[in-house]
């Protein structure tokens, strides 16, 4: 895996300054997609549509898609030089990033309920945007990311971890919320209750950018902040539309319920 870094770039110095520039350009992703996001849903789930390509099982397409998430990092971590693994902020900011990914392509998967077909090309920009952000955030945290020794005793590093163990939690319970709203065989749309469904349609996008902004906060550099910032982007979209879908289809729909922001938003 080293040779094959080598081949890619002459010095670290070089690396080093292309993961910054795919940091600015994971944020140019973000405007261009909240820009695109302001006339048309991202084509999966409710909203897939046969425009998008041909439909691709959901349970294969979160799986296959989310795999070079761990993939990737998982090479880089244990099959390069990776020089910054030894330092505790570096070890539990690639955990956190990990634990995340784990569940998600490992596990979620397996327990979706009657998801629809993902379309190809959501399948394939997923998978794309998987070994893309896995490289930016591990190859930077496993071989670049420099903290000071008492990082992890920092107000930034406690408040971000906590923030992204909190995140992670109502992620992660909110999908559960969600999955068991159909019996086995079911494919329709319920009305979610429970846990942050209580206060917002988007519970599960709440917790994910939570997740993510914890990240940030605890990793201080521009590659947290940039998939901190896209995962905002595309999840508030999603909250945003999952509200108004669920207003126009549920005339009994809580009222008092917001889009993603308790109480505000
Ligand atoms: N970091 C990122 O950029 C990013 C991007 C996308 C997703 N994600 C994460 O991936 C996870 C799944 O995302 P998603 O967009 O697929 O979430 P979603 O639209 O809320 O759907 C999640 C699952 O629950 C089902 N479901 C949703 N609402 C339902 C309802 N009212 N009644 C019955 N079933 C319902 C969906 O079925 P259908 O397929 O039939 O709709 C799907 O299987 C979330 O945790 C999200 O945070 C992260």
């Amino acid at each position: 895996m080293d040779y094959i870094l080598k081949s890619l770039f002459s010095s670290e110095a070089e690396e080093l300054y292309i993961l910054d520039c795919s940091a600015y350009l994971l944020i140019l992703m973000a405007l261009l997609t909240f820009v695109t996001l302001l006339f048309e849903n991202v084509p999966y789930g409710r909203y897939a549509s046969s425009r998008y390509g041909f439909p691709v099982n959901v349970k294969f397409a979160w799986f296959v898609q989310e795999l070079p998430a761990i993939l990737v990092p998982f090479c880089l971590v244990f099959f390069t030089s990776a020089s910054r693994t030894s330092h505790l902020p570096n070890q539990l900011l690639l955990c956190m990033y990990f634990c995340h990914y784990v569940q998600r392509s490992l596990i979620y998967p397996f327990l979706i309920r009657g998801g629809k077909p993902t379309p190809f090309v959501s399948f394939a920009l997923a998978i794309v945007f998987c070994i893309f952000n896995g490289y930016l955030q591990t190859r930077y945290l496993s071989h670049y990311a420099e903290y000071p020794a008492d990082w992890v005793t920092h107000p930034c590093f406690i408040s971000g971890a906590i923030l992204w163990f909190a995140g992670w939690l109502i992620n992660v319970h909110s999908d559960h919320i969600l999955r068991n709203l159909r019996k086995p065989g079911e494919t329709g749309y319920k009305i979610p209750r429970g846990g942050l469904f209580e206060f917002v349609s988007g519970a599960n996008f709440f917790g994910e950018i939570t997740e993510w902004a914890g990240f940030a906060l605890a990793g201080h550099s521009i590659h947290s902040l940039a998939f901190a910032f896209f995962t905002l982007v595309v999840l508030a979209s999603r909250a945003m539309a999952h509200h108004k879908w669920y207003l126009t289809k549920f005339e009994d729909y809580p009222k008092s319920r917001k889009a993603l922001l308790p109480f505000v938003f």
